[in-house]
């Protein structure tokens, strides 16, 4: 990753990869079934206020600790104070517990892009498609773990091969064209009978509906849609230029970011509500209300495939970057051979740590899809979301982890590195001032820490 230091030549720059990194499949099918499962309005509401606050000052805060220190998240804690790089270590976890099933889901999108190239619109359509897929008849065997196999050899395909920038190249290009699509399929829906009362459930908040879970979820998506708490904008910020601007970077990023996963929303949401599912999908909202309206739709079976396949495109840059900072973790604990040319030994210590990576993807991977109810794997436990390992991985890692460790970024700002330090980082780059200093200030030192505290605590009060 050394060579890529240098890479981000402006804003512009910085901005698409931070947003190919962050627009994936949080925004396409993770914010959708969670709007539908805490009460539609009201999610998105507490959704935008919590993303602008909490989500962009904690974005702020890691392009700074990045950029300060020119390194990745486990080096950048140690630079700041070697005792505190158990925080770092604990960051650079979560990708390792997310990435294995990312794929299973970017796997069921590549499926779904078969089914509909092939000319199956109308199975991947039929009620119940989605469930009966991923609990197989064959306990995972069949469809979800071939199409994981998929899926995931393209990502470890695309490291090895070294085409990961071809792969946000082409991802720069089929972006755009997935937000076209996403209004061109939101904008024939408003088309339908019935979707009105779909749009007034996604878009009027019902105060009656606001829990500590829904707090809690909220707040989880944030992290995981924005790809904070997680160590990749420390990442990212390493390879940003000093007179790049911090906190319009990170507005921006926020911005598109939430754009997606709200068009999303209204793309899927409202849809679903008319088709009767309310909360029965669970997370296979995406896949099951989608496919009944492109085959209802003039020309559905020409775009859903271009649909399906733009999706892949963006869940691929997502999963290369989580797998990415797996590897430079991995690479970052090998030793050096001893005998060993510098050179020699990095293409060494690279092979192993795709090699290693790789195994713990796969292996932990095939928990996920023999991991649903009926599965080989499966345990039942009050994390999984009634979809097995790939509802713990979930929970645990976006409704535990990383609230944590946001929590304790804010306290190592506000008590070890010092709010000035990172003030003085933001300030540097572009030509304007850093306006939101008191508010950034206040956020991270005071209500993040404090909020983020009660809303961990009480959110999974109600899990338990
Ligand atoms: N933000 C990505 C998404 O919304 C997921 C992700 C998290 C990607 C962390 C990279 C790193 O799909």
């Amino acid at each position: 990753m050394e060579k890529l230091r240098d890479t981000f030549t402006g804003k512009v720059g910085f901005v698409l990869a931070a947003s190919a990194s962050a627009v994936g499949l949080g925004n396409l099918w993770r914010f959708p079934y969670l709007t539908s499962h805490y009460g539609g309005g009201i999610f998105v509401l507490v959704y935008i206020v919590l993303a602008v606050t909490f989500g962009l000052s904690l974005l702020m805060a890691e392009i700074a600790i990045g950029r300060k220190t020119g390194k990745s998240c486990v080096g950048a804690f140690m630079d700041f104070s070697e005792k505190h790089r158990h925080i770092g270590i604990l960051i650079a976890f979560i990708p390792a517990l997310i990435v294995p099933y990312y794929c299973v889901i970017g796997g069921w999108v590549t499926g779904w892009f078969f089914e509909s190239v092939t000319g199956n619109l109308s199975t991947i359509a039929t009620p119940g498609y989605w469930w009966s897929f991923v609990t197989g008849g064959e306990g995972g065997l069949g469809g979800p773990t071939l199409w994981f196999a998929v899926f995931t050899l393209m990502c470890i395909g695309c490291i090895v091969l070294g085409v990961t920038k071809g792969i946000e190249k082409v991802s720069r290009v089929l972006m755009p064209v997935l937000l076209v699509l996403i209004i061109g399929i939101t904008a024939y829906e408003m088309t339908l009978p019935g979707i009105w009362d779909g749009i007034s459930f996604y878009l009027s908040p019902d105060i009656s509906k606001l829990s500590s879970s829904t707090l809690l979820g909220a707040i989880s998506q944030i992290f995981y849609s924005m790809s904070i708490a997680m160590g990749i904008m420390i990442t990212y910020g390493s390879y940003m230029k000093k007179e790049v601007s911090i906190e319009k970077s990170a507005f921006s990023v926020c911005a598109i970011d939430m754009c997606v996963a709200l068009l999303a929303g209204l793309m899927i949401v409202p849809s679903a509500f008319m088709f009767g599912f309310g909360d029965s999908q669970g997370m296979g909202l995406m896949f099951s209300s989608l496919p009944q309206v492109f085959a209802q739709m003039p020309g559905g079976e020409f775009v859903a495939p271009v649909f399906y396949l733009t999706v892949i495109f963006a869940a691929m840059t997502s999963a290369v970057s989580l797998l990415e900072t797996v590897v430079s973790v991995v690479f970052d604990k090998l030793k050096d051979k001893k005998g060993m040319s510098k050179g020699a030994s990095y293409i060494v210590k690279r092979k192993k740590s795709v090699l290693i990576s790789s195994f713990l993807l796969i292996a932990l991977g095939l928990f996920v899809t023999f991991g649903f109810p009926g599965g080989p794997f499966n345990i039942p436990c009050v994390l999984d979301q009634g979809a097995g390992w790939l509802g713990i991985f979930d929970s645990l890692t976006n409704s535990i982890l990383m609230p944590i460790t946001a929590i304790l970024t804010c306290l190592f700002i506000g008590i070890v590195v010092k709010i000035g330090v990172i003030d003085d980082e933001i300030d540097q780059g572009g030509t304007a001032q850093f306006r939101l200093k008191p508010i950034f200030n206040i956020m991270i030192q005071y209500i993040c820490p404090i909020i983020l505290t009660v809303i961990l605590i009480t959110g999974l009060m109600a899990f338990f």
